[in-house]
């Protein structure tokens, strides 16, 4: 230690410090002292280990102490990653612990409290789920590019919202990341080729048919109002399984296991959804199990081959694909892999069309106008033809039906959110950044109802995607099918059949909303509470 005396020599300003520094010592000793007497207090309450009572308390201290330690742990990291999260804004909470937790709802009110964020934030929110999760609400394109078009190999797909499909699809492409992702993606495009979807549209018109015709004695019965959702689902689920698995399940006029087992797994029924789960992937296997068996005994089927029963051609669905397809190394997929994706096929494939297609009626029929000039498009199409079939080339020939299709998936988009996470931290725009871990939920909806983008949302005009009026927009301003590396797979399967449906549908029937108030109801989909009845009239052949 230095002599005190030697201070009275030393410069004015040393001697500030000194003082200073004797005083911060004193403050030291004072605190170990007390921090001694508070540690030395604990310890005094410590039980004696030495009976098993006091092992026990012991026990139950650690353990408390832990519990402690993780909680303020929790508590710390949600502190600072809300801090780190501070350049983006937060709407009110309902509390500093529950944050925004319980506020989001899937109700009408729930879609309206969407619009109202997104003309108050513009582009983008945080939203806190407890100190466990937080969210970042992104609906502008200038925020959710970087997220919608970041490597695949840095994206996951969190557990929080898919996770729960998991015991349903496997790891199928939806639910899969990194590396397993990337080779099933390289071997599933080519099932949706243009070459095997020309395939499908034959098949789009005949479960179209089938539909039609049930509707004509449905009304001829006195039943002229239809809850689409119900109609227009089982005709998407008989044209995939026929386009999946060459199946033809006659599910538009009699039920079966398969077809209820898959509808109640999408309404998601809990304490059932094993049981149910165990029903859809029995079909899948068997009918894998059987093609397998046919590839090793036949060898590869001989596309579009006539079908020796029927002489019609077979189409080659997409297990045919599966099967066959192999990798750079010459690897293809397990039966288990098959599956999984069969499943996945499945479930994005049915209701979602439904969903899309049930939303075009709904919005034509609140919109006359439209629907007679979609009428008098597909009547010219199909002026002076002997059958009213819609064939692949026609597709294109549909221009404004096809711009009555995309505006209503605008304002109604069948999936409203998709969320990701990241193994590193995102910069969006304005050099604002989300952490590493950060759930980012890309609100379709939200972006698709965004006045800075689309003016006047929540009107229904087809003429915004007149190519005209389209060359301002950013390209990611209408994401129905998402976008980027992971976006989705059957976009132009479900395009091909929306547009053969819609298009023979109002040909054949004039659509006029029914009686009762919509009010949409946002589950895995976007749906309407209790179903989407619309009215039906048919109309003569012209
Ligand atoms: C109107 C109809 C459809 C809509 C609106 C739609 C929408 C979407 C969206 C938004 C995604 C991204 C999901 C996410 O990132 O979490 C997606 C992915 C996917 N969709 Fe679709 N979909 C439709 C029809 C279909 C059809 C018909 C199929 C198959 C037959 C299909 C198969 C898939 C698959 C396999 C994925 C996962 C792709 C991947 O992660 O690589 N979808 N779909």
């Amino acid at each position: 230690m230095q002599p005190l005396t030697k201070h009275a020599s030393l410069p004015k300003n040393s001697r500030v410090i000194v003082q200073d520094s004797r005083r911060t010592a004193v403050i030291k000793d004072r605190m170990a002292f007390k921090l001694e007497g508070v540690v030395g207090r604990l310890l005094a309450l410590l039980p004696r280990a030495s009976s098993p009572l006091g092992l026990l308390q012991l026990c139950a201290l650690v353990l408390l102490l832990a519990v402690l330690y993780r909680v303020a742990r929790l508590l710390w990291s949600h502190a600072l990653n809300a801090h780190r999260l501070r350049g983006f804004a937060h709407p009110p909470k309902r509390n500093w612990l529950l944050g925004h937790l319980g506020l989001i709802q899937s109700t009408e009110e729930g879609l309206q409290s969407v619009d109202e964020l997104v003309r108050r934030y513009r582009h983008s929110c945080t939203w806190f789920l407890g100190p466990f999760y937080t969210l970042v609400r992104l609906f502008h394109p200038d925020y959710t590019k970087p997220i919608l078009t970041a490597s695949a190999a840095i994206t996951i797909k969190d557990e929080l919202f898919y996770g729960f499909l998991r015991p349903w699809l496997g790891p199928g492409l939806l639910l899969s990341n990194g590396e397993h992702w990337s080779r099933h993606r390289r071997l599933l495009t080519p099932a949706f080729h243009f070459d095997i979807l020309k395939g499908y549209v034959e098949i789009f018109n005949k479960s179209t048919d089938i539909m039609h015709e049930k509707w004509r004695h449905l009304v001829a019965g006195g039943q002229p109002c239809l809850d689409m959702f119900e109609q227009v689902s089982l005709m998407t689920l008989d044209s995939l399984l026929k386009c999946t698995f060459s199946y033809d399940s006659n599910c538009q006029e009699r039920p079966s296991d398969y077809i209820a087992a898959i509808y109640e797994l999408s309404a998601l029924v809990g304490r059932r959804f094993s049981h149910v789960c165990a029903i859809v992937h029995k079909f899948t296997a068997d009918i894998v199990d059987r093609r397998r068996a046919q590839l090793l005994h036949q060898g590869e089927p001989e596309t579009h081959a006539a079908d020796t029963r029927t002489g019609r051609r077979k189409t080659t669905d997409f297990i045919d694909v599966l099967l066959l397809s192999k990798d750079e190394d010459g690897n293809g997929l397990t039966d288990e892999e098959i599956k999984a994706e069969a499943d996945t096929f499945m479930f994005e494939g049915h209701d979602t069309t439904a969903s899309g297609i049930s939303w075009v009626l709904y919005n034509l029929a609140a919109h006359p106008q439209h629907q007679d000039r979609c009428r008098a498009e597909i009547d010219a199409l199909l002026d002076g033809r002997e059958t009213e079939e819609i064939e692949w080339d026609d597709l294109t020939n549909l221009p404004f039906t096809t711009m009555c299709i995309k505006e209503s998936m605008r304002l109604h988009p069948p999936v409203t959110t998709v969320t990701r996470r990241f193994s590193q931290d995102m910069t969006v725009a304005e050099g604002r950044v989300i952490p590493q871990g950060n759930i980012c939920l890309v609100s379709i909806y939200g972006t698709h109802h965004n006045p800075e983008l689309w003016p006047n949302p929540e009107v229904y005009d087809p003429s915004r995607f007149d190519p005209e009026n389209s060359t301002n927009r950013p390209s990611l301003a209408f994401i129905p099918f998402s976008a980027g590396p992971r976006n989705c797979i059957g976009q132009n399967f479900a395009m091909a059949e929306m547009r053969v449906v819609v298009a023979l549908t109002i040909r054949r029937f004039r659509v006029t909303p029914g009686s009762s108030e919509v009010r949409r109801l946002n589950q895995l989909i976007l749906r309407a509470e209790g179903g989407l009845w619309l009215q039906l009239e048919p109309i003569a052949a012209p």
